[in-house]
Parts: structure tokens; C-alpha cells; sequence
């Protein structure tokens, strides 16, 4: 099938380039002046805040994965009207080209900080948004995005699927998140800082195991559902920095700062509906995956 992937030479949108090549499909990257990461893809240098273009690139797909916006909550908290813009606008750009040019689905790249200001700990699907406790400019602007993406199913009739994912970590992170920042830092000798007291926690995931679910949501048992992707088991940032450091067989000693503002405590989002549905559950346990993720950063560096 000829499938299209907004944000493809991102972090997660690679690893579902990787995964969708593997099951034999034709992909081609929309993204904006950063080339995918393998040439076996097509690419279309577009803004996804620019509709025309949008709209001319999307012609001819079957499946529209949409993850190209502003992942980096930091950015979103730095200049939130862009963030605004470029989430939202992006999104609905999207949605109205795939109407437009009939594309069979659009698979929408959502958070599990939507749960952000839901009550209790442990959040479904089914779990209402808390509009006063959204919490972020960034959560509200993928609240909004899935807002966009009932409204094109109920009343133009876009066939969807939304994916909230949990927080992934990998090969080929972006450097300015907690993970690589540990792993350069500890590879160099520094210490890590951890903000708070080091007790939130995140259900990190590997970022193939959430690729792999993009591949099992093709079919139609996915069409027109919400799906949590989260990882195993909650991880603490202070487990993330004691990991690196064992893995990097360093010295490196653990600071603590202030907890960053809007930072989002963590939710146990359920993976039941998309194991029941599905089949997916994760696979790739924190250690093992951190290793990789480690080995990667090395080699980096060696290149
Ligand atoms: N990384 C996370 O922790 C996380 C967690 C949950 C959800 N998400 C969502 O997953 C998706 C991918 O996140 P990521 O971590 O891979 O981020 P990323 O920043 O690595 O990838 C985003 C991609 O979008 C592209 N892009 C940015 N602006 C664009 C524009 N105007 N036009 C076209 N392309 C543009 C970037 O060049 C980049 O390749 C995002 O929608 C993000 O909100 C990420």
C-alpha cells in the first residue's frame, strides 16, 4: 500500500518508516528541510502549515501517518503560538487534504499527556479530558488535534485512528531529551541532573515497539479507535540516570534541580484495548532497550 509519513525523518516517524519498509509497503516522508534518514523513501519537502502544499503532496496514499509537529514540550512552553500553529493547523491541513483527496485513513500521532489532568492514576480510553487540568500548551494542542480528528470522522466521513503514545526512547532520539542527555553526559564524565526529587516516573517505551503497533493498526479492527501505547512498567528518572550510569561503566554522580513547570507527573495509561484489539503489547524491557539505545550513542560518536 502507498503510505504517507508527515514527520517521517523525526525520531518516531523514522522507526515507522523502518517498520512499514519491512512490511513491504511504498512510504514517502513528508517533512520539512530534514531529508529521511534512508533513500529507499520518497520525500516531500513541504510545511505542513502550508495547506496547498499539503494538499498537492498527499495525493494518492491509502494510510496518512501524521506525526510531523512540536514534540519538545520545552519548545511548546518556549513559544506556544507556534506551537499552536504548527500543531493544530498541521493537523487540520492534514485532515483536509486527506479528505480532499481521499485518502483511506489518517493515523494521528497523539500523547498519553492528554491524561495530564485526568483524575486518578490510572486512565483508559474511555477516561475524560479534564479541560481545566490539560496542564500544557502542548497536551491541549493534541487534545485539540483529536478533537479535529472525531469531527472529520462525524462529519465528513475520514476514517481515523489515533495513537497516544507513552514517552519513547531509542536510537535516534532527539538529543534534547532526558535520555541522550544522561548518555552524553555520563559518556563525557558529567554528572546528571535530575528535576524534583527524582520519583516521577514514566512507562518509557521503545520506540520499535511503538513503531511496530503502526504496522498492526492497518487493519480494520483499527479503524475509527483511540489506542494507548504505553511502556511496561513505570521507570523513574532517577532509574534512567542509575541505568545510564551502570551502562556506561562510569563514575558519574546524580544532581537534583528544581521540577521543570507543566512537567506531567505521570498516569498509568492502560494497554488493554490495543492488546484486546490488536495484539500489541510491548517487548522490549527497559535494560535491554537502554542498551541499544546506548550502543547507538556510542557509535554515533565514533562516526
Ligand atoms: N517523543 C515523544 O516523547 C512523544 C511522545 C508522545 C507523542 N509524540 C508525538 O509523536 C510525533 C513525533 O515526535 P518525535 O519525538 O519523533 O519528534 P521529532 O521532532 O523527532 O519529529 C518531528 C518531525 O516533524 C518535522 N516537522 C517539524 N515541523 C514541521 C513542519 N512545519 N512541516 C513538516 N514537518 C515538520 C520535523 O522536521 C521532524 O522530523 C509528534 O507528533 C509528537 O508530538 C512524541
Amino acid at each position: 500500500m502507498r503510505m504517507m509519513v508527515t514527520g517521517g525523518s523525526g525520531f518516531i516517524g523514522s522507526h515507522v518508516v523502518d517498520k512499514l519498509k519491512d512490511a513491504g509497503h511504498d512510504v514517502v516522508v513528508l517533512d520539512h528541510g530534514v531529508k529521511p534518514h534512508r533513500d529507499d523513501v520518497g520525500f516531500e519537502d513541504v510545511d505542513v502549515v502550508d495547506y496547498a502544499a499539503v494538499l498537492g503532496a498527499t495525493e494518492g496514499f491509502d494510510y496518512v501517518f501524521h506525526l510531523a509537529a512540536m514534540a519538545n514540550v520545552n519548545h511548546a512552553f518556549a513559544d506556544p503560538v507556534y506551537a499552536v500553529k504548527l500543531n493544530l493547523m498541521g493537523t487540520v491541513n492534514v485532515l483536509e487534504a486527506a479528505r480532499q483527496n481521499g485518502v483511506g485513513r489518517v493515523v494521528f500521532a497523539s500523547t498519553v499527556w492528554v491524561y495530564s489532568g485526568c483524575n486518578g492514576t490510572y486512565v483508559n480510553e474511555e477516561t475524560p479530558f479534564y479541560m481545566p487540568g490539560a496542564g500544557h500548551v502542548y497536551s491541549s494542542s493534541k487534545i485539540a488535534g483529536e478533537f479535529l480528528v472525531h469531527d472529520y470522522f462525524n462529519l465528513f466521513d475520514l476514517p481515523f485512528t489515533v495513537l497516544r503514545y507513552g514517552i519513547p526512547y531509542g536510537p535516534r532520539m532527539r538529543k534534547e531529551l532526558v535520555i541522550p542527555i544522561f548518555i552524553d553526559k555520563a559518556l563525557d564524565g558529567e554528572a546528571l541532573t535530575v528535576a524534583g526529587d527524582g520519583r516521577q516516573y514514566r512507562n518509557f517505551i521503545y520506540v520499535e515497539d511503538l513503531a511496530d503497533a503502526h504496522v498492526l493498526c492497518l487493519g480494520r479492527e483499527a479503524e475509527n479507535q483511540v489506542f494507548n501505547l504505553e511502556g511496561m512498567r513505570r521507570i523513574t528518572i532517577k532509574e534512567v540516570a542509575e541505568t545510564v550510569q551502570s551502562l556506561v561503566q562510569r563514575d558519574v554522580r546524580i544532581d537534583t534541580v528544581p521540577a521543570r513547570p507543566g512537567d506531567y507527573r505521570g498516569k498509568e495509561a492502560s494497554n488493554d484495548k490495543i492488546k484486546r484489539v490488536l495484539g500489541w503489547e510491548p517487548t522490549v524491557d527497559f535494560e535491554a532497550g537502554m542498551k541499544k539505545t546506548v550502543e547507538w550513542f556510542e557509535t554515533q560518536r565514533m562516526a
